[in-house]
């Protein structure tokens, strides 16, 4: 364990999402091709990093969504769920972002997930469900209202932030779509196209695309959100547009972006972090401030706007809700 690089303070983050023997396999990519650290590994793959912004970021940072949403936000907010902190400011949750699809580099997603078109965008439900069927992703926001939540967010690196996301209850789109009994999880999938994202080209030694998945039990909570839109207008891609998994329970990697597949399954699927690194990401993955990480403790968070720390809270504040799912 002694050649493990162990970085100081909150250059750890980058290290601590990743496995460390993916990390030590990156490393070895970047020596062998001659890049001597991530800044090089960015402009290898045409990354300038995200410029500096001095407005709030465009919704899509780049593509412009389609008039057809227009009408759709800002949607009404659910007052039950309420913060016990501000929200966090919209230009530092737009540039703060974990979406390896595009780069490790939380500060440079935006700039490389700006340009990747969200729209038209299809979503195949199957599995044991009534009618497996692709939607157009406006077919699938016309079969439930959206509704605004302000929710915390917790990664498991340890950062935190509060937003405002939209979207669909995932609770009434499953009634709407019908599964059979026989489904007892749910297994989501992202996108694979790594000509117009760079980190699934150069990254191979991920599983990719990336997937995830929660029991039904999960999914039907009240709680759980496919969010599509953020700080009242539709999400920009570096958030996972047009619509990923909000569980706000949860460690942050279980809620899957860009969602391109629904699936009804009867047994527990394999997720992304868990094939990796079964000792670190659980597939549960509920936030528990009494359970460290092998390498860190999760006792306490950090804003990532203020930079305050603050105790993590059992199921991220929201035992009320889904404690009973774990008893
Ligand atoms: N979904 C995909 N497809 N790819 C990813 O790399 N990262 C996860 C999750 N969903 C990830 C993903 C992690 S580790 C976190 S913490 C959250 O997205 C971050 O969401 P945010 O960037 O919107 O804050």
């Amino acid at each position: 364990m002694s050649n493990i690089r162990i970085p100081k303070g909150w250059e750890i983050d980058e290290s601590l999402a990743t496995p460390e023997s993916l990390y030590l396999n990156r490393r070895r990519f970047l020596r062998q091709t001659g890049i001597a650290g991530l800044g090089a590994l960015a402009v290898a793959t045409g990354c300038g990093g995200a410029p500096a912004q001095t407005t709030a970021p465009q919704a899509s940072g780049g593509i412009a969504p389609p008039e057809s949403w227009k009408s759709l936000y800002p949607a009404k907010r659910s007052e039950k769920y309420t913060l016990d902190r501000v929200l966090t400011d919209e230009n530092v949750a737009a540039r703060y972002n974990n979406f390896y699809e595009f780069t490790t580099d939380k500060e440079g997603v935006a700039a490389l997930a700006g340009k990747f078109p969200y729209y038209p965008w299809q979503v195949e439900v199957t599995g044991l469900v009534k009618t497996p069927k692709t939607y157009g992703i406006d077919d699938l926001l016309k079969l439930v209202p959206l509704e605004e939540r302000l929710y915390r967010h917790r990664c498991v690196e340890r950062w935190s932030m509060a937003v405002p996301w939209t979207g669909i209850p995932f609770a009434a789109l499953i009634k709407k779509l019908e599964p059979l009994s026989s489904a007892k999880f749910v297994r989501l999938v992202s996108f694979l196209k790594p000509e117009l994202a760079p980190g699934q080209a150069m990254q191979t030694w991920y599983s990719w695309p990336y997937y995830e998945g929660i029991t039904m039990a999960e999914a039907t909570n009240e709680l759980a959100l496919l969010a599509t839109g953020i700080y009242g207008h539709p999400m920009p891609m570096q958030h996972g547009a047009p619509i990923r998994l909000v569980t706000p329970w949860k460690y942050g990697y279980k809620s899957i972006k860009s969602i391109v597949k629904i699936e009804f399954v009867e047994t527990r699927p394999p997720t992304f972090w868990n094939d990796l690194a079964p000792d670190e990401y659980g597939f549960v993955s509920n936030v528990d401030p009494a359970i460290p990480h092998p390498r860190w403790s999760q006792a306490t968070e950090r804003l990532i706007d203020t930079g305050e720390m603050i105790p993590t809270r059992p199921f991220n504040g929201y035992g009320e809700f889904v404690a009973s799912l774990y008893a």
